[in-house]
């Protein structure tokens, strides 16, 4: 059966004091928004309609960023839950299936308990997921009867016997698109707050004799995002677990709480990750691959057996074939290196590509960029580059080709030649013992005066 997910994402977020919607704030490098479409990705949804409202043009631009082919609704008044929902009636048409709702701030929500909402359809027309809340707060109160889900009260509209209830509404829901849209459309805004609710959807589900139940899930998983606070307390969260489920997976972090992850990253079983990484965003790591302390990576791919670092910058399009080593104080910049190449030591190659086995030197650059262009540097296999070259692109070395130690290479190297472009060396018998000598007795002679 096919899913639809609606994501609730209108909302200001005034208490997050900043020009951003809320929604596209970041944890581990991905705004709030794509954590929930992401999570939604596991139910295989058939549409996916973001509701957005205030800054409504950077919402649909970061939800299309993520899925080009995400429905973009207007909300241009804030007046609540259900006329949220309501508004995703027009990109339902058509639909045959269910519908589950999502809030965009709420980034936790696992895979696992969206599935176990789409099961539980199978017995209620209506699923809601909750959990028991610690400090219930002003969350809305699950009312239950044995297994069945009568209605859910806000906690502004609750009597104190309601109040005392633990069981709380995360929020999300799941039913039948075309009920639920029916549904949304009956709901009105005579409470506490002026609002229309969502949850005031069981009441009137419960009263044309429809079913409703809850699936459970952890607190953790419901925690939304409010405040600068609580995003730096989620992105620690983010961090807790997504390092333990690598540790799960067989990935060896030697300092757990030192290593940063993105929101993407990938790390093979048996890679290594030594203390003081971090990830950005669009990594991954083959196993057995070892990323040494105090690198930093984004955008890039590391093989198998490769060796990163210590101190490593790998940026965007950085491509790492097996066993190749990139050691301390090396940039690497949209470029590849083949099997077995070594850069070990003080250099920036960008916009390269160089064969299996080639070496090189220390303190070599890839002179890419003439101040408005960007140019490649093509190095063959087996090559040797002497340490402090510089590379001026656009410029081919030749497999087995090598360069001589501070040279700046202007021309192509053929295969197996060698480019040598440095001053010829000139040496003069006892001259520095003569200017040592001649500058110790003018030093004399200031000091008398
Ligand atoms: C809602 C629930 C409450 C639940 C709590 C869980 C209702 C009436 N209440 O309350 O039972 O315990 O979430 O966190 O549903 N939004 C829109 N448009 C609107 C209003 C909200 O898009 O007009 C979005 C918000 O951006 C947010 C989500 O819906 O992502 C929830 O809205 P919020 O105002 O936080 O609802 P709560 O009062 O927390
Ligand atoms: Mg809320």
């Amino acid at each position: 059966m096919s899913i639809a997910l609606i994501i609730l994402a209108a909302g200001k977020g005034t208490r997050m004091e900043s020009d951003l919607p809320k929604v596209l704030h970041r944890i581990a490098h991905a705004p709030m928004l794509w954590h929930a479409m992401r999570a939604g990705q596991v139910l295989e949804p058939g549409r996916t309609i973001v509701v957005a409202g205030h800054e409504a043009d950077m919402v649909a631009a970061s939800a299309q960023a993520y899925d080009p082919e995400a429905q973009i609704v207007l909300q241009s008044e804030q007046n609540g839950t259900a006329h949220a929902v309501a508004q995703a009636a027009p990109a339902l048409a058509g639909f045959n299936g269910d519908a589950i709702v999502l809030y965009g701030d709420t980034p936790f929500i696992r895979q696992e308990t969206l599935e176990e909402m789409a099961r539980a359809r199978a017995h209620h027309d209506i699923v809601v997921l909750g959990f028991e809340a610690a400090d219930p707060g002003r969350y809305g109160r699950l009312v239950t009867e044995g297994d069945a889900l009568l209605r859910i009260v806000e906690y502004k509209d609750a009597n104190e016997d309601e109040r005392a209830i633990t069981l709380c509404n995360s929020g999300l829901m799941a039913a039948d698109a075309t009920v639920l849209m029916d549904l949304v459309a009956q709901v009105g805004n005579d409470n506490a707050a002026g609002e229309y609710y969502l949850t005031d959807i069981i009441a009137l589900a419960r009263a044309r004799g429809l079913s409703a139940g809850v699936v459970h899930c952890a607190e953790s998983e419901t925690m939304g995002v409010n405040s600068r606070s609580e995003l730096a307390r989620a992105e620690v969260s983010f961090q807790q677990t997504t390092r333990a489920r690598l540790i799960d997976d067989g990935v060896s972090l030697q300092a757990p709480d030192t290593v940063w992850l993105a929101w993407d990253t990938v790390i093979g079983r048996d890679a290594e990750i030594e203390p003081n990484v971090v990830f950005g965003p669009g990594v991954t790591i083959e196993s057995d691959a070892r990323i040494r302390a105090f690198s930093h990576l984004e955008g890039c791919h590391v093989s198998r057996g490769a060796i990163v670092g210590p101190f490593a910058r790998l940026r965007l399009g950085a491509e790492l074939a097996e066993d190749s080593h990139v050691g301390n104080f090396v940039e690497i910049k949209n470029a590849y290196l083949g099997e077995g190449v070594k850069a070990n030591h003080l250099t920036y190659i960008g916009d390269a590509d160089i064969g299996d086995r080639s070496n090189i030197g220390a303190g070599t650059v890839t002179c890419n960029y003439d101040g408005v262009f960007k140019h490649r540097t093509i190095i063959g296999k087996d090559a040797f580059i002497g340490s402090d070259t510089m590379l001026v692109a656009p410029v081919t070395i030749g497999d087995g080709a090598m360069t001589g130690s501070g040279s700046v290479i202007t021309s192509d190297v053929p295969a197996g030649a060698l480019g040598i472009g440095r001053a010829r060396q000139e040496t003069k018998a006892g001259f520095a013992t003569r200017l040592r000598d001649m500058l110790r007795a003018k030093k004399k002679e200031q000091n008398k005066g």
